[in-house]
């Protein structure tokens, strides 16, 4: 989401971030409320009146805005590893996921430093091969990497074909597979609002994809590491497969990962972290 912050003619800024309008006295105001809307994972977009006025009126200006700050935001993040990975033997793979549109592709893979192993098979070690896809099932968001379960499998199993030692390969699947702890979310009506039940809890469905589930009870790799489904952080064992989901809690200003560590003969430990 865009967040614009739009300067006043005398001097001030006002945003409405958080459906709150906000009003920022100076550039050092302006700048910690960038920070924080970019730690939310949205977009701050810095315009006046006019600009303002272009970015609601004019739908193509908004949407070709919305891919650059999108490709402008990963190239950020790149430039901060491409600093602290500087001459450390320390490798870094980002890639994309359903939500990113396909303009961050090129940002991804414009870095020495960044791999982006979206669509192949890499080897990260000796022992270790990973395939890795942000594609998902489809979500009520109509969001730009999105596909039939069928169409799922094909992407998956073109990498699938051409791993060599599948009992040390990761799958780095963006969903998290069907029917499992870290599949679940709130179940949705027509407006996209939660689904409450009787006693006012929200009810939760499994959405996870059918097809990770099953390339993973197929292949039976050794580790599974998915997220797409923020609110069910965990892990859970398919067959010998430990699969992980970490988890997200942006919104909240928290960073959740997850910490693994593998060896030649599989994993050796694995933990949730959160900062
Ligand atoms: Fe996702």
């Amino acid at each position: 989401m865009i967040v614009p912050i739009v300067q006043q003619d005398d001097g001030t800024f006002v945003t409405g971030y958080l459906g709150n309008r906000q009003m920022l006295k100076n550039d050092q105001e302006r700048q910690a409320m960038e920070k924080t809307i970019r730690n939310s994972g949205y977009y701050p977009y810095l315009t006046d009146k006019s600009g303002m006025e272009k970015l609601d009126s004019d739908t193509k200006f908004r949407d070709e805005l919305f891919s650059k700050l999108m490709a402008d935001g990963v190239k950020r993040w790149i430039t901060i590893a491409e600093e602290r990975l500087k001459g450390l033997k320390v490798k870094c793979y980002i890639s994309p996921g359903n939500d990113d549109r396909f303009e961050i592709d090129e940002s991804l893979k414009s870095s020495s430093t960044v791999i982006c192993p979206e669509d192949q098979v890499v080897s990260i070690d000796d022992h270790h091969e990973m395939i890795t896809s942000g594609w998902a099932n489809q979500t009520p968001w109509n969001s730009p990497r999105e596909t039939t379960e069928e169409k799922l499998a094909e992407i998956f199993n073109q990498m699938i074909s051409k791993v060599q030692h599948m009992e040390n390969c990761i799958f780095g699947l963006h969903v998290p597979p069907h029917n499992t702890p870290i599949d679940l979310a709130p179940e949705l009506d027509a407006t996209l609002k939660p689904v409450t039940s009787g006693g006012g809890g929200v009810v939760m469905i499994h959405v996870g994809s059918h097809a990770v589930r099953q390339v993973i009870e197929e292949n039976k790799p050794l580790l599974g590491i998915h997220g797409h489904i923020h609110e069910s952080n965990g892990f859970v064992k398919i067959g010998r497969t430990l699969c992980i989901n970490p988890g997200s809690e942006y919104g909240a200003g928290l960073l959740r990962g997850a910490v693994i560590n593998l060896d030649p003969k599989g994993i050796k430990s694995y933990q949730l972290t959160q900062g």
